[in-house]
């Protein structure tokens, strides 16, 4: 495989409920197409997998085609392919793994196998070019939460995790649970900014423990009492609290893993990247002790192949080896 700048990368993303692919030409975003499901899902709650597949059948062919046409290329013009190969829901992610190696196959270019939670941090690269390794990521999604450090373009490692859920998992279902429409993440972004963010969910908080289980169910708890009581509650303080207390605990972790390593450049990573409260907790607390913070526009901020084509970058700026064409899905994929 050729090093050379203006190597044209072929990206497709399927783990969940967004179809996407991107062509990138060498540091340059050409195209990334997504076509959600969102609205598909809506009405169950929650992504549904096997619908997910089943939609990920139907879109994924144009969704290639629209990524090429809007980049002004053809498929001869592809150099290589990159896919993400976990985490995700299996069913969705084979769709994905499934077309880019077959069209790996018929166009003699490799193919790149690529961690999903790498390609979220790696998003920042298409935004910040200026950023280098080392640096920490705070990797805030639906499936992934904690710190991890970059040392170099393909070295990732995990230095604080959550205990048990997920931020993302965690704002979908207090979201479920005050009857907001699914992804509840962005909803209760918007209702905290009409709210008071004092109600205190947990008393007791302990720097480096990342943990979301036991938020969600006081955040329950605390509902049911009210409704017990013939009161109603308020919806917005709800949302301010909760998003208060889930942020801060994940950018104290942070602050601390600033402090412990020494690195003082920070990034933010994941769909939960998208909220408002903690891009703004995040800069300011980073700035105060000396950091600089990085985090992606919105649009790289949710699932997303062009975050995938600037992970391949990576792997193809050093020579990582490109994956066999007996590549398989991996559900539980860890960084
Ligand atoms: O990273 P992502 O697209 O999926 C995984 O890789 O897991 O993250 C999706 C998550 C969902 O839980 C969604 O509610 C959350 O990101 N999210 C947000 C916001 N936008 C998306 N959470 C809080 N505030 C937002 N503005
Ligand atoms: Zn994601």
């Amino acid at each position: 495989m050729q090093k050379n700048k203006q190597t044209v990368i072929l990206g497709i993303e399927t783990s969940c409920d967004e179809t996407s692919a991107a062509v990138m030409r060498g540091d340059e975003l050409l195209s990334n197409i997504i076509s959600s499901q969102i609205e598909i899902h809506r009405r169950f709650g929650g992504v549904v997998p096997e619908i997910a597949s089943r939609n990920h059948l139907t879109a994924i062919l144009p969704v290639i085609d629209e990524a090429l046409g809007a980049a002004g290329i053809t498929r001869g013009d592809i150099d290589a392919v990159a896919v993400t190969y976990g985490a995700g829901l299996v069913g969705a992610l084979l769709v994905g793994v499934s077309a880019a190696k077959a069209l790996a196959y018929a166009l003699g270019v490799p193919l790149y196998a690529v961690n999903h939670i790498e390609a979220h941090i790696a998003a920042n690269y298409i935004s910040s070019p200026e950023l280098k390794p080392p640096f920490l990521a705070v990797v805030a999604s639906g499936g992934h939460t904690g710190i991890a450090r970059v040392d170099g373009l393909n070295e990732f490692r995990m230095i604080a995790s959550t205990t048990d859920d997920a931020i993302g998992e965690a704002f979908d279902k207090v979201a479920r649970a005050l009857g907001l429409p699914y992804p509840g993440g962005p909803e209760i972004d918007k209702l905290a900014r009409t709210g008071a963010p004092d109600i205190e969910f947990v008393s007791h908080k302990r720097v480096g423990n990342i943990s979301y289980s036991g938020l969600k169910t006081a955040v329950v708890n605390y509902m049911h009492k009210l409704e017990q009581r013939g009161e109603t509650p308020n919806k917005a303080d709800i949302c301010a609290s909760f998003q208060k207390t889930a942020v801060d605990m994940l950018v104290d972790t942070a602050i601390a893993a600033v402090e412990q390593t020494g690195i003082r450049t920070l990034c933010l990573a994941g769909g939960v990247a998208a909220n408002s409260y903690l891009r703004d907790k995040l800069k300011a607390e980073g700035e105060r002790r000396g950091a600089v913070v990085y985090y992606p526009p919105m649009s790289l901020c949710t699932d997303n192949a062009a975050m995938i084509c600037a992970r391949a970058r990576g792997m193809i700026a050093e020579g990582v080896a490109a994956a066999k064409l007996d590549l398989n899905a991996v559900s539980y994929l860890k960084l």
